[in-house]
């Protein structure tokens, strides 16, 4: 899909020249323009959010353009979540109609997440299709989308067209399949984002650096593929503002469960199992683009989980970079052994608050479905911070509690730590438990995206890889620069 561009004009929203413009109603209010309010009385435009009419009339310029009239609810009940919707579904209308070119008459305050919306919605992933799934749907797609209005800021129509950009780019990071997104591809990836921008800088750790370094739980997930594992670290150094911020990503490319092998159903969404590394990775190519006056720390442990002759196996005992030791009793456990080290390591690395993104447990999807992530954090004052985050993006995010009864649940019977405590007692939370270990005390949140980094029901990213978490981790270096 080419990219479109994106603009914003502050001159009256009717003077455009694109194909397809959009008017906003709203409920119990009247368009000012009696051949669109004759749609309204007539009963075929509705204010209701996600409703779409289509009229046409004559365009300034000669010819005739299309106009659509999109329902958005109650005036004073729109917020930035309302707007994406109605954006997704005006979107939706305007690619099936064959429009070329959309200007949105913006109603205040929702440019951003206007964009937003229509990138995310208009996002497709059919590069391994041979030919269309639709051959009705015409050709060629939107190519411009411009928001206007006298209140338009330009700089927050840019700032969204980058955000949802990074995060259809991470969509196409999990959309790939594990034979072509293996973690070697991961770095590479994080190698153009690291060329693109002066202002990061790239550390990649192989198979061996990995153990030499004294990671033992990464190492031991790692042994049993035979796909070089990478520990990919972007350093981005953009100002002295707000304290420095680490984001760790669990990038497992697929998840066969190694030697405690997965069943059969589903096993091809283990390729999903890298989500939490892709948003890391992307929401670090956005935030340079934005050249956002902070300091961050990314670092991403890439691995296949692979059952095989030289895979680790049930009741090995590793040694993690700080030194605690584990048992690992179900080798499908593997994220937080992954995790485990990449945290000590971002620790290491002086980050002074930790969020890390990772699909780390079934249960989450059965404690909070596709709607929530879990938040779990050691701190309540960042993790406020997080949930503020999540809520101005749409990212939503539910905290659950950490407790030194669960605690208990991971202590290992011959090491520190047992990766995968029987039973299935409170198994999201064991697994934050787990990752506490690693982290010092150093303010953290750990987001489990099992259940959102794929089969949401949000009109804007539809079932299929959401690319939850980057505009919230944007959204976090973004306050951490102290801006509103
Ligand atoms: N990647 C999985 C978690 C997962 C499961 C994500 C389903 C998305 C959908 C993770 O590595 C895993 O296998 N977790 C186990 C942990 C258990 C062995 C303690 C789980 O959740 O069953
Ligand atoms: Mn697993
Ligand atoms: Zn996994």
């Amino acid at each position: 899909m080419p990219a479109i561009t994106v603009s914003a004009r502050s001159g009256a929203p009717e003077e455009t020249s694109a194909d397809t413009r959009v008017v906003a109603l709203f409920e119990g209010e009247e368009l000012a323009e009696a051949h669109l309010q004759d749609l309204v009385e007539l009963g075929e435009a509705k204010p209701g959010l996600r409703k779409v009419a289509t009229d046409h009339e004559d365009a300034p310029g000669g010819g005739r353009r299309r106009v659509l009239i999109a329902g958005l609810g109650k005036r004073e009940e729109l917020d930035a979540e309302k707007a994406r919707v109605a954006a997704a579904a005006v979107a939706g209308r305007a690619k099936e109609l064959g429009s070329v070119s959309l200007s949105w008459a913006a109603p205040d305050g929702v440019a951003g997440a206007l964009v937003e919306g229509t990138l995310l919605k208009l996002y497709s992933f059919d590069r391994f299709k041979s030919k269309r799934d639709d051959p009705d749907e015409p050709e060629g797609g939107l190519e411009s989308l411009e928001i206007a209005g006298s209140e338009v800021d330009p700089d927050e129509v840019e700032r969204s067209r980058v955000v949802a950009v990074a995060q259809n780019a991470a969509r196409d990071l999990q959309n790939l399949p594990s034979n072509v997104a293996d973690p070697v591809f991961l770095a590479g990836r994080a190698e153009e984002i690291a060329a693109a921008h002066d202002n990061l800088e790239l550390e990649l750790l192989d198979r061996d650096a990995i153990a030499a370094r004294g990671m033992g739980a990464f190492a031991a997930v790692a042994k049993g593929t035979d796909s070089e594992p990478r520990l990919i670290v972007l350093r981005y150094r953009g100002g002295e503002d707000g304290p420095h911020l680490g984001f760790v990503g669990k990038a497992v490319t697929f998840d066969t469960g190694g030697i405690s092998l997965k069943p059969g159903a589903k096993m091809s969404e283990m390729k999903f199992d890298m989500s939490g590394g892709a948003a890391v990775l992307e929401a670090m190519d956005a935030i340079a683009a934005l050249r956002l006056p902070v300091t961050v720390t990314a670092v991403v442990p890439a691995t296949e989980n692979m059952p095989s002759g030289h895979a680790v196996k049930p009741g090995d005992i590793v040694t993690a970079l700080n030194g605690k030791t584990i048992e690992i009793n179900n080798t499908d456990a593997e994220g937080r052994l992954i995790l485990a080290d990449s945290l000590c390591y971002a620790v290491e690395q002086g980050v002074e608050r930790i969020v890390n993104l990772a699909t780390l447990t079934g249960a989450i999807i059965v404690a909070l479905g596709s709607t929530h992530a879990g938040l779990f954090s050691n701190d309540d004052d960042w993790v406020g911070e997080v949930e503020e985050a999540c809520k101005h993006t749409g990212e939503l995010g539910w905290r659950l509690p950490l407790h030194p009864e669960y605690a208990d649940l991971v202590k290992g019977k011959y090491a520190d730590l047992d990766n995968a405590p029987e039973g299935r007692k409170a198994s999201s939370i064991t697994a934050a438990e787990f990752l506490k270990n690693f982290v010092g005390e150093v303010p953290w949140v750990h987001i489990d995206i099992a259940g959102t980094a794929w089969g949401q029901t949000r009109p804007y990213v539809g079932s299929g890889a959401s690319g939850f978490g980057v505009r919230t981790l944007v959204e976090l270096a973004w306050r951490a620069a102290g801006r509103p």
